[in-house]
């Protein structure tokens, strides 16, 4: 199948660009780079040992999506471009509700021009806000607490819209819970621009040595220990869903939410420790005041994943920080090298 990648230079596009290409999917990747770098895409050729095309373009920019699509003429669309810091999007709303409101207009209406009926897009749990019961299932009230969450609640909407008025459309809204590790080889993993803003980056960048301690953000929950509970995801399961999502859509019309989870959480401390186990390496951290705007606990629901994709998560936390060991301790600096 021909599947149009938008952000596929990213963290989990780059993993997911991956899994495409052993199936045997053929690809065009649309990014701008303003979070990602070509260096990643280089590498997913290389692991994959298959080539593809990339448009560097931005999604508000129909002239140039309508290039892309023209030419390439896509079966399908995994839609991961957009901004996802959730303190920036309270500082720069605006930004955010173009780039992630706007620009998947500009995406949607390319679609339609070029006939593709076909989306799987990037939402995100953070779409439940505050939670009224645990886990959040699909059906859990959308409250979210920020700019960036609103985008893709907004987001969400648009596209149920657009998946209702035109015929045979099918849409897939992957709700991701929290995804952290790497591929297994240690090639490609997740980089973040500077200080990280999330949990296991931050993990990584102190045993490394790049960062001198962990702040850990409360640790008077009501959870196990006292500190954040989350569902922690591998983004090599995540990818694998997004296969999964394709192959529904082909079967599927209408607009369907589904989380990607485990079903199973750990807190910050319990990820601390797994973290240290799996590198052999101490990671100091201090217990700092809560960070506001977090929730004590987060867990998905996961059997609507398995009922309509097939789709179970394999790995565990000790599998995650393996592989975001690998891939940190291999590129201290990330893609950069400095
Ligand atoms: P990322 O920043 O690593 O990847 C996003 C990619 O999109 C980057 O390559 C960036 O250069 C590109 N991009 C950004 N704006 C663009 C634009 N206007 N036009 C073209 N390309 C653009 O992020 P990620 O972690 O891989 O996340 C992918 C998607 O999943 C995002 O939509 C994000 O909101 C969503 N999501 C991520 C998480 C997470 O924890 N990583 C959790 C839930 C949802
Ligand atoms: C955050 C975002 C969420 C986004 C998700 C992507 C906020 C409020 N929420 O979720 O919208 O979808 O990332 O994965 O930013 N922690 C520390 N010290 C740190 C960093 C984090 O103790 O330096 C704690 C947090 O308080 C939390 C847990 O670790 O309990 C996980 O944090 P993080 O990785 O930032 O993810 P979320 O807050 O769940």
């Amino acid at each position: 199948m021909k599947v149009l990648v938008t952000g596929g230079a990213g963290y989990i596009g780059s993993h997911t660009l991956l899994q495409l290409l052993r199936e045997q999917h053929e690809v065009l990747v649309f990014d701008n780079f303003s979070n990602s770098s070509p260096e990643a895409l280089r590498r997913v050729k290389q692991l994959a040992n298959a080539d593809f095309e990339v448009c560097e373009g931005n999604i508000q920019d129909a002239g140039r999506l309508n290039e892309a699509f023209g030419h390439f003429k896509p079966d399908a669309v995994i839609h991961f471009a957009g901004l996802k810091a959730v303190g920036e999007s309270a500082e720069k709303p605006l930004d955010y509700y173009a780039q992630n409101v706007s620009g998947s207009i500009e995406l949607l209406q390319a679609m339609q021009r070029h006939d593709c009926r076909r989306l799987v897009f990037s939402s995100s749990a953070t779409v439940y806000g505050e939670a009224k019961y645990l886990p959040y299932d699909e059906h859990h009230p959308l409250q979210p607490a920020n700019p960036y969450g609103r985008t893709k609640y907004f987001v969400e909407e648009i596209i149920r819209d657009w998946a209702a008025a035109w015929q045979d459309a099918s849409a897939v809204v992957l709700r991701y819970f929290n995804p952290v590790g790497a591929d297994a080889s240690g090639r490609i993993g997740e980089d973040p621009n500077g200080i990280p803003n999330n949990l296991v980056p931050y993990i990584a960048q102190v045993a490394v040595g790049r960062l001198q301690h962990l702040g850990v953000f409360g640790a008077d929950y009501d959870t196990r220990d006292g500190t954040g509970e989350r569902d922690y995801i591998h983004v090599e399961d995540l990818a694998r869903a997004h296969l999964a999502a394709i192959a529904f859509s082909s079967t599927s019309k209408g607009c369907e939410a589904i989380n990607v989870g485990t079903g199973r959480s750990a807190t910050v401390i319990e990820m601390v420790k797994a973290f240290e186990q799996a590198s052999g390496r101490a990671v100091p951290y201090k217990i700092e005041p809560r960070r506001s705007g977090d929730v004590a606990r987060s867990l998905a629901a996961v059997d609507k994943a398995e009922r309509l994709l097939g789709w179970t998560a394999k790995l565990d936390v000790a599998d995650m920080c393996k592989t975001t060991w690998n891939w940190q301790s291999a590129n201290p600096n990330g893609y950069r090298q400095e």
